[in-house]
């Protein structure tokens, strides 16, 4: 059976949790590869709200099993406390969780350094979860394994180490620092919880690929907070490319399927960094209060704004993306005109490509093409229905960026889906 990879090729929240659950239809498997819960994606079935932030948005499907892979970081507290409001939503997880002993962990003096940084001139505007420093402390070679809370006579050496230098930083930083033993049974507690779910996730999924089982990998955040191709430094600190989930998850590229890029019908994002068609005007006003744009982790409001036809062209070629599934498209209706930015100005020139260097990326001026809006797409549920021009600025999208659109989502149900392809 043929895989397939989901990723965001905005800013985050492009409705990724929507499309994934949608596609898990025909899956399986589906597998988290990178980040930890700084993600929150939002479900809607049978007009049931399920956001998630650590389990895959494949986890309303009973059938499908979902892993959470190798390149994650997982907060075991806040695994803890997800499996038990899915369980409390009359989820049924038994038998079909499996959690990667690879994965490092986010530990209680991560989120306090998370905390601090966003209290001095580098803050980035986090969603404070501890993520950048659980990746920081895994690239320095000090940080711990999920695995390793399964032997906490072995831990324990590791940790001091890990906890010390936590306490060195937090201590510069005037934070209040963190005991070495609480660290200790924080993780011994978990690691009981956690046991049954612990394994060897690439192996796993290796055999369900031999066994001719169909895998979504889901990607989290969105191209444009990738660390090495997003806005740095205003990124999260792991993958967001598709090609992520191959060292993400410990499985050959080969194996990733067709690439769908998810993305707004326009713009948000959360936190610091460019954002060149932001509009802080009336436009901007109508697609945070009808589109409802507050952060599903953070409860932050995000900042709205038009279609970035630059940036999203950048997204499909760095990520390697056959299809898109374009969101929210019910949220343009009623505005009038629409806007798309078309090309950026820096300096008096045009560029057809983002900047390298940050810094000018937040100078460029959007350039914008303006085109026809349209009214309600309330109950329309195939695209040969949509509005003369809805079904424009569709094929617009598709013919700027040679891409096709796969799929155009009219609202946040499942039922609220117009397919045009198929992906797997
Ligand atoms: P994710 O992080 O990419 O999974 O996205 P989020 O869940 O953080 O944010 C997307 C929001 O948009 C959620 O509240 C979804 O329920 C909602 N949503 C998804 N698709 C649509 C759509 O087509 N129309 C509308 N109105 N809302 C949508
Ligand atoms: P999903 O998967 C939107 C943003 C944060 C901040 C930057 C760094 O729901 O699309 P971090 O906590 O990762 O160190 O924050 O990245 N960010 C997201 N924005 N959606 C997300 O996830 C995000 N995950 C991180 O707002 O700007
Ligand atoms: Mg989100």
């Amino acid at each position: 059976m043929p895989n397939l990879t989901v990723v965001g090729a905005q800013w985050g929240d492009e409705g990724k949790g929507k499309v994934v659950d949608l596609l898990t239809e025909k899956a399986d498997v589906v597998i988290r590869f990178a980040g930890g819960n700084n993600a929150g994606h939002t479900l809607v079935v049978d007009g049931r709200t399920v956001v998630v932030h650590l389990l895959p948005s494949g986890v309303v499907r009973e059938r499908c099993i979902c892993m959470l892979g190798d390149g994650m970081v997982v907060d075991p507290a806040a695994l803890q406390q997800e499996m038990e409001s899915v369980a409390a939503a009359g989820i049924d997880l038994t038998g079909r969780l499996k959690v990667s002993g690879r994965a490092h962990l986010i530990l209680p003096y991560h989120l306090i350094l998370d905390a601090l940084r966003e209290t001095t001139r580098e803050a980035l505007g986090t969603t404070k979860r501890g993520v950048g420093p659980a990746y920081e402390d895994k690239a320095a070679r000090r940080g711990i394994r999920v695995i390793e809370l399964l032997r906490p006579d072995r831990l324990e050496k590791r940790l001091a180490v890990a906890v010390e230098e936590a306490n060195a930083r937090i201590a510069r930083q005037g934070g209040k620092t963190v005991d070495f033993q609480d660290m200790l049974d924080f993780c011994v507690e978990h690691g009981k919880r956690l046991a049954p779910y612990i394994t060897d996730v690439s192996h796993e999924l290796d055999l369900a690929i031999k066994a001719g089982k169909s895998v979504l990998f889901e990607g989290a955040q969105g191209l444009l907070l990738d660390l090495d191709h997003g806005t740095y430094p205003f990124v999260t600190s792991s993958t967001t490319l598709a090609g992520g989930a191959s060292p993400g998850i410990g499985v050959s590229p080969a194996m990733l399927g067709n690439v769908v890029g998810v993305t707004k019908a326009y713009l948000t994002r959360v936190g610091e960094g460019p954002m060149p068609s932001q509009d802080d005007g009336e436009a901007g006003h109508h697609l945070a209060t009808v589109g409802h744009e507050v952060g599903a982790t953070t409860g932050r409001p995000r900042r709205c704004g038009w279609l970035d036809l630059v940036a999203l062209r950048y997204a499909v070629r760095v990520s390697g993306i056959r299809y898109l599934a374009l969101t929210k498209l019910d949220v343009l209706a009623g505005m009038g005109a629409i806007k798309v930015c078309v090309g950026y100005r820096l300096n008096g020139q045009e560029l057809s490509l983002p900047p390298m260097d940050t810094a000018d990326w937040s100078l460029v001026e959007p350039i914008y093409r303006e085109v026809e809006g349209f009214d309600s797409l309330e109950g329309v549920s195939d695209f040969a229905d949509l509005p003369p021009a809805a079904k424009a600025y569709v094929r617009m999208i598709e013919q700027d960026l040679a891409v096709k659109v796969a799929l155009v989502s009219v609202g946040p149900g499942r039922e609220a889906s117009l397919p045009l392809h198929g992906v797997w």
